[in-house]
């Protein structure tokens, strides 16, 4: 099958979280690409993502959006690879023209991704994270093989191919993907990632690698002021997120958006925006650190500001 945005199989690392589910459901129904590798640790894991997947290809088939023919074929599209990134690369079928990696929010795990993903993959597979605050330019520069040797061409050439293609939850219905080029991305790079990003059907922003982008430079702020009015008495947490709801037409107030991503992860993008610009109005709420040292994590594990039975 010929796709104009010339991404023929495409890896998703983390395929079974949230964010990658999301991915996968767009690269399968709206871009149409032929080959869909769903890398994650486990099998279970991977099962559960598939049913996720399924259960999103039925709701938009009877709600008429995607017809049985088009839902099978994404079906057909997806292929799990449970033994994570032990087997990417051993042949054609398994080397993706494009990899997006949708792993844990954490700089350690990203960067033993990107240098296993460059050590086994050719140069021309384009390497993209979904970082929503963590430096591209950091990752992009362990997108080097652990053959190459010190000081060759491939040092320099590996982390070209490397750059941020930031989603938005749940991604089948935010119409917004922003990318950021680090330092050292090549321009042949943007334009393949654009075209791949349009054709899953979305705007697409660029925003400088600087911490946070645009996106969570502003969002994470605003959030966190919430939890500071909550906190400091204010008013009360239904009367915050109401005031925001109603007042400002946001489709979700502050307190229950922070629930929505989890508490964990604003937290972790606020300390990122403070330690590196080292600027207090990013510091993080006492009563939001709090709530992660309690497990309180919002909708993913059953209670945050509020509870999700
Ligand atoms: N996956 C796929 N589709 C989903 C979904 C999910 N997890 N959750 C909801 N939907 C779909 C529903 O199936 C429904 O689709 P249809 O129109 O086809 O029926 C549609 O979204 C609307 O859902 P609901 O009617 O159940 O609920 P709603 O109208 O209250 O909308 C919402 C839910 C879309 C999540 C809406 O509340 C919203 O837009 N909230 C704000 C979300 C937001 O700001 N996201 C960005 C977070 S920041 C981020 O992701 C990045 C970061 O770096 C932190």
């Amino acid at each position: 099958m010929s796709v104009k945005h010339g991404i023929k199989t495409l890896g998703i690392v983390g395929a079974s979280g949230q964010m990658g589910n999301g991915i996968a459901y767009v690269a399968a129904t709206r871009a149409k690409v032929p080959r869909i590798l769903l890398l994650d640790q486990s099998q279970a894991q991977l099962d559960k993502g598939l049913k996720f997947f399924d259960s999103l290809l039925a709701k938009d088939v009877s709600k008429n959006k995607l017809s049985q023919s088009d839902a099978d074929e994404a079906r057909a599209s997806l292929h799990p690879v449970a033994d994570g990134l032990a087997s990417l690369g051993s042949g054609q079928e398994l080397t993706p023209d494009m990899v997006i990696e949708a792993a844990t929010e954490n700089l350690s795990i990203k960067q033993k991704i990107f240098s296993q993903l460059a050590t086994q993959l050719p140069l021309e597979t384009i390497l993209a994270t979904n970082t929503s605050s963590i430096s591209v330019s950091k990752i992009a520069a362990s997108a080097v093989s652990q053959n190459a040797a010190p000081g060759s061409k491939e040092v320099w050439d590996g982390p070209k191919r490397a750059l941020g293609l930031h989603f938005f939850n749940p991604v089948p219905v935010m119409k917004l993907v922003e990318l950021i080029p680090g330092l050292q991305t090549s321009q042949d790079v943007v334009d393949r990632a654009t075209a791949f990003a349009a054709a899953c059907g979305k705007t697409i922003t660029r925003s400088a690698d600087t911490p946070g982008f645009v996106s969570n430079r502003l969002l994470v702020p605003f959030i966190n002021e919430a939890i500071i009015a909550l906190e400091t008495g204010v008013a009360t947490k239904e009367d915050i997120d109401t005031t925001l709801k109603l007042g400002m037409n946001h489709p979700m107030g502050p307190l229950q958006l922070s629930d929505f991503i989890g508490n964990d992860t604003v937290y972790y993008i606020a300390e990122t925006l403070h330690r590196e610009t080292g600027d207090s109005k990013y510091r993080p709420s006492v009563l939001l650190g709090r709530m992660v040292d309690a497990g309180w994590l919002g909708k993913k594990s059953g209670k945050g500001f509020y509870e999700y039975p």
